[in-house]
């Protein structure tokens, strides 16, 4: 099984998205997945341009030449695609929201009635059901603030997951907490991601008492440290 992961903090390697997509990916990896994770930031993935070529001039083809030609190659191959990224302004990062408008060369332009009865566009190429996994953390403690988050991308993970929509969510307030606490004291929750990872390559989903391990608030680990 392969696993895809879009990093969309722009701290990259030493954010807090980073620590709970890792975890995951490591869990995967132990359960025998290949896995691999695309630093957003240290691509070259302009914006899209609005121009269309990509669907009527060059079928299938962005005119702009930089790395997200690598990119879609890639989201062909992948078993799973992990979108992880931290929220700002109660969405996506600007690096992932750019790369998402780039996969419109992945769609055709023709408008087909949707399952829900709303228009759509078809899939360009025939693949496999492909799978979706999001990875969140926010400054705020409260679930509520995933939501428009969530939104954005309700629709477009509906449509390419063929309904199932996100197949694991882990969405994390009070993200910070982690790199202002001693990392240690988040290990039993750095191990439970790494469980879900594991259950997730073996069986397809994650159990619900994994689950509840994943989502204990990050602050009743932060709670047991030593107060000054
Ligand atoms: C530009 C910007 C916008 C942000 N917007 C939000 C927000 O809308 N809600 C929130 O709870 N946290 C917000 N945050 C806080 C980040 O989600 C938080 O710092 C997170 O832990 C960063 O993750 P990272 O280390 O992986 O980059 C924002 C941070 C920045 C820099």
């Amino acid at each position: 099984m392969k696993l895809l992961a879009f990093q969309g903090s722009p701290r990259m390697e030493k954010g807090n998205t980073e620590k709970i997509l890792q975890a995951f990916l490591e869990g995967a990896r132990e359960a025998g997945a290949e896995t691999e994770t695309l630093y957003l930031r240290r691509m070259n993935i302009n914006p899209c341009t609005g121009c269309f070529s990509c669907w009527f001039q060059t079928p299938g083809e962005c005119v702009q030449k930089d790395d997200m030609k690598e990119v879609l190659e890639k989201i062909l191959e992948a078993d799973v695609l992990i979108w992880a990224t931290p929220l700002y302004i109660y969405n996506m990062t600007a690096y992932m929201k750019a790369m998402f408008e780039r996969i419109l060369p992945l769609i055709k332009p023709d408008i087909i009635e949707g399952k829900d009865g709303l228009a759509s566009h078809p899939a360009r190429y025939k693949s496999k059901r492909q799978r979706w996994i999001l990875i969140s953390n926010s400054g705020f403690p409260e679930q509520e603030h995933f939501e428009s988050l969530l939104h954005c991308f309700d629709r477009v993970c509906t449509i390419w997951t063929r309904g199932e929509g996100f197949a694991v969510t882990i969405l994390k307030g009070a993200g910070e907490l982690m790199r202002y606490f001693d990392i240690k004291l988040f290990e039993p929750f750095f191990e439970a991601v790494r469980d879900a990872g594991r259950e997730f390559v073996e069986t397809g989903s994650v159990s619900q008492e994994t689950k509840a391990r994943v989502d204990k608030p990050l602050w009743e680990y932060a709670q047991t440290a030593s107060k000054p």
